[in-house]
């Protein structure tokens, strides 16, 4: 079979960006070590940015994006592989400028593959995709540096979104007092159900008085959002706070001032899951499929087609997204 089914985003010479369902052919794949049979992806903020054109994500189109993967070696010239085995791709290149898993196939690097850990069902692994990764990571650096639940609240923020559903799961399950900040007054029971045991609103966390600092309260925060609520947090960290950020869907900006790290000794950690060491990749899917997996990870996903996936990237885009979205490859998956 030389022709598969792919989401593609193609530029028209306006300049507009067009979604179509399309027939690609595998011979036009970049080259690769791991021709993967994709079964499922999943949609992430990167993705929907990708979809509409954003060149900071995808330069070169038509393109298909789709920076998660799991599905089957069918050829493979690497050592660590062999044809049938269950693969796990995210990051690296993929879905940015490499053909991503919004295609029922992927032709990849090994190194950018791992193997599917033993106990994550392949719709487990793209609940967690990137977005897991990352909440894991971002926890991972918290506990390194010596975050423990005794120590006070971690907050974390964009909480209903795809990285901080499971960053609350995650720490809810290691024992953490989670408050969660959210905008959608609508999903209070979610995220309750989910574990968080106090909820804010984000204007709760806006501060705009030129305050350097404000009340202690937090010892620990995983931040989705950047901005002035990443601000806000900086300034209300207890006393050697540590603080992980991975986003910007609020504002890249972040105007702050030197005060909260020189008086109050807080830590603030970059996270980033596309390049991270494969060692570290590898230490942080073994927990998240032991020790770290969510309860119940169904609960907070829905499983779409390829032909839903517009609808999907819109919401997202409107910070609309509740949890995580699975996008399922052929109907035989
Ligand atoms: N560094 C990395 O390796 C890495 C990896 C994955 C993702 N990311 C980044 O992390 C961010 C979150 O990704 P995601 O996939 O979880 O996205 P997502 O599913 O769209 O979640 C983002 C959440 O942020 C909140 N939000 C939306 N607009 C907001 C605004 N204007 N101000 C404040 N909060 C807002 C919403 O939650 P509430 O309504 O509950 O507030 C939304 O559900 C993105 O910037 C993404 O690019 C980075």
């Amino acid at each position: 079979m030389s022709k598969f089914k792919a989401f593609l985003v193609t530029e028209n010479e306006n300049k507009d960006f067009q979604q179509d369902i399309v027939e690609r052919n595998i011979d036009d794949l970049p080259i690769g070590e791991l021709l993967v049979r994709v079964k499922y992806s999943s949609l992430n903020y990167k993705d929907a940015l990708s979809s509409i054109g954003n060149k900071g994500v995808s330069r070169n189109f038509p393109h298909t994006p789709g920076i998660d993967a799991f599905g089957i070696v069918e050829i493979c010239s690497a050592e660590d592989f062999k044809p049938g085995d269950q693969v796990l791709i995210t990051g690296f290149d993929l879905g940015m400028n490499t053909s991503g898993g919004f295609g029922e196939y992927i032709r990849i690097p090994a190194k950018w593959a791992i193997k599917l850990p033993q106990n994550l069902t392949p719709t487990e692994s793209m609940i967690l995709g990137t977005a897991g990764l990352t909440a894991g990571l971002c926890i991972d650096k918290l506990i390194e540096n010596g975050s423990k639940p005794e120590n006070g609240k971690v907050i974390v923020t964009g909480a209903t979104g795809g990285v901080g559903t499971l960053a609350v799961m995650i720490l809810a399950k290691l024992g953490y007092h989670v408050v969660a900040v959210s905008g959608k007054k609508h999903a209070h029971e979610f995220l309750y159900g989910i574990g968080a045991k106090e909820i804010i609103s984000r204007d709760e966390v806006s501060d705009n008085s030129s305050k350097p600092l404000l009340k202690g309260i937090y010892a620990a925060c995983v931040d989705t959002v950047g901005g002035n609520i990443l601000t806000t947090i900086l300034k209300s960290m207890q006393y050697n706070g540590l603080v992980s950020i991975c986003g910007l869907v609020q504002s890249p900006e972040l105007h702050t001032s030197v005060f909260p790290f020189i008086l109050r000794g807080i830590s603030l950690f970059g996270i980033d899951s596309s390049e991270c060491s494969l060692e570290w990749r590898k230490k942080v899917w073994q927990k998240l499929s032991e020790e770290w997996k969510p309860d119940h990870l169904e609960s907070i996903s829905k499983i779409i087609a390829l032909e839903e996936l517009p609808q999907e990237i819109n919401k997202i885009l409107k910070g609309e997204q509740i949890g995580r979205t699975v996008v399922k490859l052929s109907s035989e998956a």
